[in-house]
Formats: C-alpha cells, structure tokens, sequence
C-alpha cells in the first residue's frame, strides 16, 4: 500500500514537474520573440527611450549659457500649479480645489465659513499652515504639490479663508 502510495506520487510529482519545465520554456520562447532575441535595441527602440527619458530640466554650469536661460521665459512649470507667478486663484484651482472645491475626503468646503471657522477658532492660523504644509489626515502635505514653497501654502491658506468668509 505504502509502496503504491509512493509510486504514485512519484508519478504525479514528476508529471507536474515535466508542466512546469514545459511552461518555462514556453516562456522563454515567448520572451525570445518579443524582445528579438538577440538583445540588441533597435535603433529606433534607442530613439524612443531617449526621448521618455529626457530630463525636464538640465543645471547649466556654463557661466556663457546662464544669461540666455535666465532671460528665456520660465519653461516647463507653466500650467501645473508650481509656477509661483500664477495668481493664487489659479493656483488654488490647480492643487486644492479638486478637494476643497468639493469637499471630497472629507476636507472642508471652501465657501463654507462654519466648518473653517471651527478650525481656525480651534486650532488657530498656525496650525492650519503647519497642516497644509506638512499634511494631517486626510490632507496631504501641499496638497500634494511638493514644489510649492511654504509661504505660497499659506498664502493658500488665507485665499481659502478669505473665499471662505472666514
Ligand atoms: C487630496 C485632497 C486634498 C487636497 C488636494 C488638498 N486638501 Fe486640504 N484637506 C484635505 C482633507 C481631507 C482635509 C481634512 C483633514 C481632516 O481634518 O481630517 C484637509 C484639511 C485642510 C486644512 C485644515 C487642516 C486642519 O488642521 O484643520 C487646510 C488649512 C487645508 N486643507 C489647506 C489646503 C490647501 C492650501 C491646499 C492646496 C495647496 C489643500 N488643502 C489641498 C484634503 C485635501
């Protein structure tokens, strides 16, 4: 009995054994047709990847080059809500809105004085920036903007109040 219980497990052990080889080399051809098998990029794969990974922003150590880049228009930043010379309206838009303006996650509605009102009676001003800029809850740090400085998040802050009839 023993010895046929062993057989058979032998026999099934080795017959999942043979599956599962079967399968990596099933894989492994596979993975040889996609790539090409001879590991080598294309040329355009090259040109692609390149092109991905272009950095956003280059540091310019040529002392000729600096004047040319300061003068240039700030490129890249527009639009995204980092840029510190967008109006704070727009700003509050880009990066609290999305949750204040809807109160989403339970963060308090701008336009709504009562909700504001009780954290700023509670907490006080500073503990608003501090939250705002460092996260608390629900709220991430800068709302998730990393690169707005911390007096613009207050300035955020107070915009949020002020809208708010706080
Ligand atoms: C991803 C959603 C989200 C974004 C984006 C967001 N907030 Fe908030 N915020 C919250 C939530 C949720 C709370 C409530 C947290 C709690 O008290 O549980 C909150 C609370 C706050 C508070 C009150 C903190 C306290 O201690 O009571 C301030 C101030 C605040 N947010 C400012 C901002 C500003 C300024 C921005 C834009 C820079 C912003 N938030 C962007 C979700 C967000």
């Amino acid at each position: 009995m023993s010895a046929d219980h062993d057989r058979t497990f032998v026999r099934t052990f080795l017959g999942v054994l043979g599956v599962l080889v079967g399968i990596t080399f099933l894989i492994i051809i596979a993975a040889v047709m996609i790539t090409g098998g001879d590991g080598e990029l294309s040329d355009v794969r090259k040109e692609r990847i390149a092109e991905r990974t272009q950095p956003d922003f280059q540091v310019v150590t040529d002392a000729d080059n600096l004047q040319q880049v300061a003068a240039s228009p700030a490129s890249g930043s527009g639009g995204d809500g980092g840029d510190e010379s967008a109006s704070l309206e727009d700003t509050y838009k880009q990066v609290c809105a999305a949750c204040h303006g809807t109160g989403m996650a339970g963060a308090p509605k701008t336009g709504e004085a009562g909700p504001w009102q009780a954290r700023l009676d509670d907490k006080g001003r500073d503990t608003l920036y501090d939250h705002a800029i460092n996260g608390f809850k629900g709220m991430p740090a800068k709302g998730g903007k990393a690169d707005l400085s911390d007096d613009r998040v207050k300035e955020l802050v107070d915009y949020i109040l002020e809208e708010s009839g706080v």
